[in-house]
């Protein structure tokens, strides 16, 4: 039988390049100067009641673009997603490509078509919402500061609109059913789903399925 993780006898000292220890992937829809769309991957998010907290590297064109429009949606797509989330993980809105980038990175203006995503109109917000992404939520930057290294934006946005695929909904409620939903995971720069449920949180509005 394999050795649980959590039952090594010492832990070793380590020091990995990343921590990106699993964290969802989102693509983030922003607005460039010129009204075109930008859309970019990243992991570094996480929500406190309506607000989505963000890093985002100071030198991308996401990070340009929200300090000049605060405008955004949050677009989350599901476990399959991830080739197309992949075709966009080589790509930078930003022209020119930023130095630390040069070589790996490649510009490109049309960021939904090189992924073959399909870009919706959003409700309150300019940014357009990814028609494939089950979930999108509308929001605005109510706060966007550099971070104390300098490397990042830390943004604070404000969640102004949810939708979701009726699939994932818990009917006659406003609850996404954690049964039907699967984020895709970013665990050190490899793509997961969730596993089966283990089991719920006490405060946890909608049921458990085994
Ligand atoms: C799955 C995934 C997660 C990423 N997470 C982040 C992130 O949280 N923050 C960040 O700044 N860049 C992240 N990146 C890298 C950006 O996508 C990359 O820098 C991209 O060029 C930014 O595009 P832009 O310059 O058009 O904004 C991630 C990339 C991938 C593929």
């Amino acid at each position: 039988m394999e050795t649980p993780v959590a039952a090594a006898a010492e832990h070793q000292v380590i020091t990995p390049s990343i921590l990106y220890f699993g964290t969802p992937v989102v693509l983030l829809s922003t607005e460039n100067e010129d009204g075109t769309a930008n859309l970019a991957p990243m992991s570094s998010a996480w929500a406190l009641g309506q607000t989505v907290v963000l890093g985002l590297g100071v030198h991308g064109q996401s990070a340009r673009n929200l300090r000049a429009r605060p405008e955004l949606v949050i677009n989350l797509p599901a476990p399959e997603h991830w080739p197309a989330v992949e075709r966009l993980a080589p790509l930078t809105g930003h022209d020119p490509v930023p130095a630390h980038k040069q070589g790996t990175f490649r510009y490109e203006p049309a960021k939904f078509e090189a992924a073959g995503l399909r870009p919706l109109p959003a409700d309150l917000v300019r940014p357009a919402r990814v028609a494939e992404c089950p979930i999108q939520l509308e929001a605005r930057a109510a706060d966007v500061r550099t971070d104390t290294a300098g490397a990042f934006i830390i943004v604070e946005a404000t969640v102004l609109r949810v939708h979701a695929d009726p699939r994932l909904v818990v009917p006659g409620t406003q609850h996404v059913d954690p049964a039907r939903w699967s984020p895709l995971i970013y665990n050190f720069r490899h793509y997961f789903g969730l596993g089966p449920e283990l089991g719920r949180s006490f405060r946890s509005e909608t049921r458990t399925v085994r």
